[in-house]
This record gives structure tokens, sequence and C-alpha cells, in this order.
């Protein structure tokens, strides 16, 4: 391993073990020599394999669309990728809820120890609608590598309050408060209010497994203006009716969880479509908050194409991994909405400092960041 001169000594010890990175924002390839074509997604590290799985890209702007699936690829070492095929597969039959056309974006996978399955969250918008269905879609299998069985989508939590609304304030006159809220750009933000009886618009999402086991389906909600955190059933397969809001009217999309030394972080991005903007971040200390903004934690400019960090090295957050307690890494995706099989993965390992920042350091792979 090359250059390596990293913050913690601890940090130095869990990249030594790695063999060599793939190159922030250049073309990742599998063990066939094939393009990795996995977006938006995340790795899921089980039994001592890493999972990388994501958005399958088409060319051109129908990439934009979902015409395979979800593609996923097996790893010992977070540097060579087997391709594990297509596991969850969107369908021909016309009216399917994942039928092809639809849109999946930014699925996650979580491994529920009390079951033994495995659950994938994804954000899904019916065929021909849009963003308009802002649903959850979730998906089950038996092994890690599927295949996913596709059980059901929806807008989560209908008729459930915000969970730290008292029995006395559950009424329709706090409703009305949560109706809708003017905009700077002159528009609305439905608010929950709006979506109670009819559940919880989703869109951008994660999904964060707690020390206990508890699970949280994290997501864009109210039109994307605030983010919700929803607690998941123990066998994560539905909601348990508690969920919280967080980064109220803030427009914080791109949410990607971690938990370091009694921390709970979230790095998100700001809401300008396809087009990079300044990453944010937050820290609680529990799922329910309350959270505290942090500001900017990216550093240093990329390399390859000149953008620094007031638009996220030109791309936008996606998922933290925790490889040991010594590494996490933050992943993020360059988007190529002309050509989205040609967008870019960036993963850097994160910095904390003792007392709770974070700071995520441009490098030109994960094993090559500098100070
Ligand atoms: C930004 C989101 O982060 C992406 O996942 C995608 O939904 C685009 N918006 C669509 O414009």
């Amino acid at each position: 391993m090359k250059k390596l001169n990293i913050m913690t000594f601890a940090m130095a010890a869990a990249l030594a073990a790695v063999a060599a990175a793939p190159e922030n924002g250049k073309l990742w390839y599998d063990t066939d020599g094939h393009v990795i074509n996995a977006h938006g997604g995340g790795v899921l590290a089980h039994e001592g394999t890493y999972y990388l799985y994501g958005e399958h890209k088409v060319y051109g702007e129908a990439g934009n669309k979902a015409h395979v699936g979800v593609h996923m690829y097996s790893s010992k070492d977070l540097c060579s990728w087997k391709d594990e095929g297509v596991v969850l597969a969107v369908e021909e039959t016309p009216g399917s809820r994942i039928e092809d056309g639809c849109i999946i974006e930014r699925p996650k996978i979580l491994f529920c120890e009390k079951t033994g399955k495995f659950v994938m969250f994804f954000h899904l918008e019916l065929k021909g609608q849009g963003y308009r269905a802002a649903h959850t879609g979730i998906a089950v299998a038996d092994a890690a590598t599927g295949p996913y069985k596709f059980l059901r989508s929806m807008r989560p939590n209908a008729g459930q309050w915000p969970a730290d609304l008292s029995d006395k304030e559950r009424t329709a006159e706090t409703m009305r408060k949560f109706i809708e809220i003017p905009q700077w750009w002159g528009g609305v933000a439905k608010q929950w209010g709006s979506h109670f009886a009819g559940g919880q618009m989703s869109r951008d999402m994660t999904l964060f497994k707690d020390d206990d086991g508890t699970a949280y389906h994290v997501f864009a909600s109210e039109d994307n203006s605030t983010v919700h955190v929803a607690e998941l059933t123990k066998d994560y397969l539905d909601y348990s009716g508690r969920w919280w809001r967080m980064a109220e009217s803030q427009w914080t999309e791109a949410p990607a969880v971690c938990k370091k030394d009694g921390w709970y972080y979230l790095i998100g991005s700001g809401c300008s479509g396809w087009k990079p903007n300044m990453a944010r971040c937050y820290r609680a200390r529990s799922m329910q908050g309350p959270w505290e903004f942090l500001g900017n934690p990216c550093r240093g400019v990329n390399e390859l194409n000149g953008v620094g960090p007031e638009k996220t090295w030109g791309g936008q957050s996606n998922f933290i991994l925790k490889v040991s307690d010594a590494l996490y890494l933050a992943m993020f995706d360059i988007w190529k909405p002309k050509n989205q099989i040609d967008s870019r993965l960036m993963w850097f390992p994160m910095e904390f400092t003792p007392d709770g920042t974070v700071s995520i350091r441009w490098c030109a792979a994960f094993d090559r960041c500098k100070r």
C-alpha cells in the first residue's frame, strides 16, 4: 500500500490490511474485468464477506429509470469484487409495482439476526408517475446474494403520530400546524400532517442497525424538506409506528448514518436534483434526536475534476460502512444523468475527533488518504 499517511494509528493499521483500493471517481472493475454497475447502494458486511450492491444503470437517459434491478458484488477485502449478478430484478408484468421502467433508487440491505433473513429497502417510484409516488419498497431474501423477493411498497407510517408528541398533543389542531410550509422559492412543502392518513412521503433513504439490533429507516419526507427517522419492527419487514423528524425544513437528501463512540452521525446532501451541492453533517446522542448541525464534513479538492468540498467533489453522499471501530468508509456517487451507467463511486475514510466532529478528506483511493 502506497503513500499512507493517515490520522490515527488504529486507522492506519486497519488500512494496512487493504490490498489496493479502487480509485475514487474512476471506473471500478469486477474480477471478470467488467465495469462495476452498482450505484446509490451500499455495502453489507456479513460473516467475513462484504457485499456491494446498488442500482444497475443502463446507457443514456434511460438509466434514470430501473430497467434491470439491483446488482450485487462480493469481496473479502473491499478491493476486488466478484459479480454476484442481479439480486432484485424488475418485473415484466404490466402493473407490477417494480415493473421495468419504474424508479428504484438507493437500495439498502440489513441482516436480521432474529429471523436470519436479509431485508432490502429502497426508494420506489411507480412507473409513469415521475417522483410523485414517493414509496418505500421492501424485499427479502434467505441469502445475502438473494434472490430478493419483492414484498410490497407503501408510504410509511400511515395514521401514526410523530413519537415525540404526547397524547395531549395528538389533536387535529396540532396536525393543522403541519399541513404545508411556505418556501423561499415561492412554493410550499407539504408536511406530515397532509400525509397522516395515507402515509408519509419517502424518497432518498438509508437503513441503520443500532448496537441492540433495533433498525431504522431514515428517509427524505415532506416533499424532501424534512428527514424522518422511522423505527422498524423486530423482523425489519415493517414499521413499528414510532418515528421522529429531523433537519426540519432543511431539504436534506441522500442520508447516510453511522454510530461512533456514542454519537450517531448523519451525512446528507442538499436538494438539487442530480447536480452536486454541499454536503452536511448532523450528530445526536440518540436516533430520536435532537440532532445538532455540524456543517460540511468534506475537505480538499477532487484531483480529477477540480471540484472542491462546496460541491462534494462533484458527488453526493450515499452510505457509511463501519469496517471496524477504527475505520468507517463514507461512500459517495458522482451522477451522470445523461448516461447514468457512467456514474462513479468514491469511498473515503472518515476522520473523527475526540470531541465528536467529523471530516472527510479527498483522497485518490480510500487507502491513500493524506493528511
Ligand atoms: C436527488 C436524489 O438524491 C437522487 O437519488 C435522485 O432521486 C435525484 N434527486 C433525482 O433528481
